[in-house]
């Protein structure tokens, strides 16, 4: 009883760093989760802040990219490029990234493999066309910019085996959500074309902006998300990437679109916005370079230093992946192999 009490107090102060951070969880921080200072507009304080902080940021960061590029990513959530590299150049980093033969995490979704592999500088240093893509500066000032914090993204390459013979997990990647309270960016640049066959990514331009009815919406959530027990809709709100109904996308006005685009499109998408990944109609592969930009929503500053503290974020993550990996791995929620990723249903 004494030995609970202490270690209760002890989160104590773990629970307030992540309530001025990244912290999101209604179920595992009771901060975060207390109904009646959500009731009093805790969230929304939050939500409120962090976007403010987020528009800060890009207006200081604005010199980065082409002022086109800046009006599409801020009206709609984000920004497409189709033949964002040049076809040679694609056509290099597909056959690198086809017969790379590395250590591969492997985890189900819903019916889909997902299998992925952390692409650290190290890495990266025996893939020469990855390389390259990495230090693209179009790419590296786009990401720089939208993520807010001018660094560089944690990336990684990404195959889905759509309808892949496993045992069926609950998949949260086909509800349409948001990812956390705040603005932070996923890239892709798709290696393979995309399609109803293997799951086109599906977003809800606009709704990455932080509207009236956004906000009330976001208000009524947060009073979902603290609700305990039998009372708590299953899987829905506990982790805090609130799901959005049909009904309630129409209310606020928004419409979804579908990203059908050819190999060689990068998606550039402020996952504050509503997305999910679209069904797959059939056995099919969907290879992409992931890039993933999460930071302090309350920093309101940026590094200086953009490689050095990309360095820094990716050494911090690779040890975090590797902790995490202990209990997926011995949950039998992952597998962990070497070798090359699973092609075998790649004739789009
Ligand atoms: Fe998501």
């Amino acid at each position: 009883m004494a030995r609970s009490s202490i270690k209760f107090l002890w989160q104590w102060p773990k629970w307030l760093l992540e309530l001025f951070a990244w912290g999101k969880s209604f179920k595992n921080n009771p901060i975060i989760g207390s109904y009646w200072l959500n009731r009093c507009g805790l969230h929304v304080m939050r939500v409120v802040v962090a976007q403010a902080l987020f528009r800060f940021r890009l207006i200081l960061l604005a010199p980065l990219v082409p002022a086109e590029d800046r009006r599409t990513f801020l009206k709609d959530g984000y920004v497409l490029k189709e033949n964002f590299l040049p076809p040679e150049q694609f056509a290099r980093l597909a056959r690198e990234l086809e017969s790379y033969e590395g250590d591969v995490r492997e985890f189900v979704e819903g019916t889909t493999l997902t299998q992925r592999t952390f692409m650290t500088h190290d890495v990266r240093s025996g893939l020469p066309e990855f390389q390259a893509l990495v230090r693209d500066p179009r790419l590296d000032r786009l990401m720089r910019y939208c993520s807010s914090k001018n660094r560089p993204p944690l990336f990684y390459i990404e195959n889905l085996c759509n309808h892949a013979n496993v045992t069926p997990r609950p998949d949260p990647q086909r509800d349409m959500h948001a990812d956390t309270f705040h603005p932070c960016v996923k890239g892709w640049l798709y290696v393979d074309a995309v399609d109803d066959r293997n799951g086109p990514y599906i977003y809800v331009p606009g709704s990455h902006r932080l509207s009236w009815r956004r906000l009330k919406w976001e208000y009524r959530q947060s009073l979902e998300a603290c609700k305990k027990g039998s009372a708590r809709a299953p899987g829905r709100y506990w982790d805090g990437s609130f799901r959005v109904s049909a009904a309630e996308l129409a209310e606020m006005g928004f419409a979804r679109r579908k990203f059908c685009v050819p190999a060689n499109t990068l998606v550039i998408g402020n996952v504050y916005g509503f997305h999910r990944r679209g069904e797959a109609l059939e056995k099919s592969n969907r290879m992409t370079v992931w890039m993933q930009a999460r930071d302090n929503p309350f920093n309101p500053l940026f590094t200086l230093w953009p490689q050095r503290t990309g360095r820094l974020f990716e050494w911090v993550w690779g040890k975090v992946l590797v902790k995490l990996d202990r209990g997926k791995l011995a949950s039998g929620e992952q597998r962990n192999f070497h070798g090359h990723f699973s092609r075998e249903n790649t004739n789009l």
